[in-house]
């Protein structure tokens, strides 16, 4: 039963690796991350750092604005994430993004980069996982200089997006499953919209606040296996912990996922991924 359990949570992290290195590699997210770069103005030669970059995050297209000249470093508290990147950033020959393994509470001048080190400091579905989002933000604003950005995307909690023409019903349920699984664990599913609350208690100033949609017909099917199917797979255990649905419940909004991924839509709306960009005054 133990061997069991530890299987099952072994897949359950690996479905989640895999779902985050497709996430990364996602043509839209690197679209948003790219034109993220572009609004602060980073570019060749300048050093960002991606807090929680998680298996890949948003590693790659940093490394293309910030070039050969520039430093990218990925941060990340969990080994087998970063163990995960480090194999991506070898096997593309990027010397000149670094891995650091530790918990940005306890990242600085130890790792050899104290506070102030970095042009600018992205994160992405990082905020929304902590028990203190304000505390968080204060310490990934430490890390840039006064003068640089701080840029999160972090997704809505509104439970009418995604929207399917024809629709997908189960997805608002599952929203409601996942929002709630965070809201138990203590996490901060609500953070995209107390943004600017935060930006203040932080000492930054909030440059500019945006929703971002993929309305790409094309990309329905797979939003509904990544951020649908394999999403309730990775959830299953908090779903089932706090009581939210039963084994069978969550089987039938699966086959509904599974049923939804042979449809042909006519319209299609993603989530809303927030922008969210602010910027550390100068001293
Ligand atoms: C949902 S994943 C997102 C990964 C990546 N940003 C992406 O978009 O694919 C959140 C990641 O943040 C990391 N994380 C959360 N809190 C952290 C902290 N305090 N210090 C370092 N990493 C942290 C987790 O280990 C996890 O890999």
């Amino acid at each position: 039963m133990i061997t069991q359990t530890a299987n099952f949570e072994r897949i359950r992290r690996l479905i989640q690796c895999q779902r985050l290195i497709r996430l990364a590699q996602n043509p839209t997210n690197v679209r948003y991350v790219k034109e993220a770069c572009a609004r602060i103005g980073l570019k060749a030669g300048d050093r960002v750092i991606d807090i929680g970059c998680g298996p890949a995050g948003a590693l790659l297209p940093l490394a293309e604005v910030v070039g050969p000249s520039g430093m990218v470093v990925g941060l990340d508290r969990n080994d087998d994430v970063v163990n995960l990147a480090r194999q991506v950033v070898t096997q593309r020959g990027l010397d000149q993004v670094k891995i650091v393994h530790a918990d940005l509470d306890e990242f600085g001048e130890q790792h050899g980069y104290p506070d102030g080190s970095f042009d600018a400091a992205y994160c992405r579905l990082v905020l929304f996982n902590q028990r203190d989002p304000a505390a968080m933000l204060q310490r990934i604003a430490a890390t840039v200089r006064p003068g640089g950005y701080v840029v999160a995307h972090e997704v809505l909690d509104d439970p009418d997006y995604p929207r399917f023409e024809p629709p997908v019903p189960g997805f608002s349920k599952f929203r409601h499953w996942f929002n709630e699984c965070l809201r138990q664990q203590g996490r901060s599913p609500g953070v995209a919209r107390m943004l600017s609350t935060l930006a203040e208690e932080a000492g930054l100033r909030e440059i500019s606040r945006q929703g971002l949609i993929d309305a790409n017909l094309a990309s329905a099917v797979d939003f509904i296996q990544e951020q649908g199917l394999n999403l309730l797979l990775v959830f299953k255990p908090s779903i089932l912990l706090y009581g939210l649905a039963t084994a069978d419940e969550i089987e039938a909004l699966a086959a509904e996922f599974r049923k939804a991924t042979a449809v042909s839509y006519k319209f299609f709306l993603s989530w809303i991924m927030v922008e969210w960009i602010a910027q550390k005054p100068e001293q």
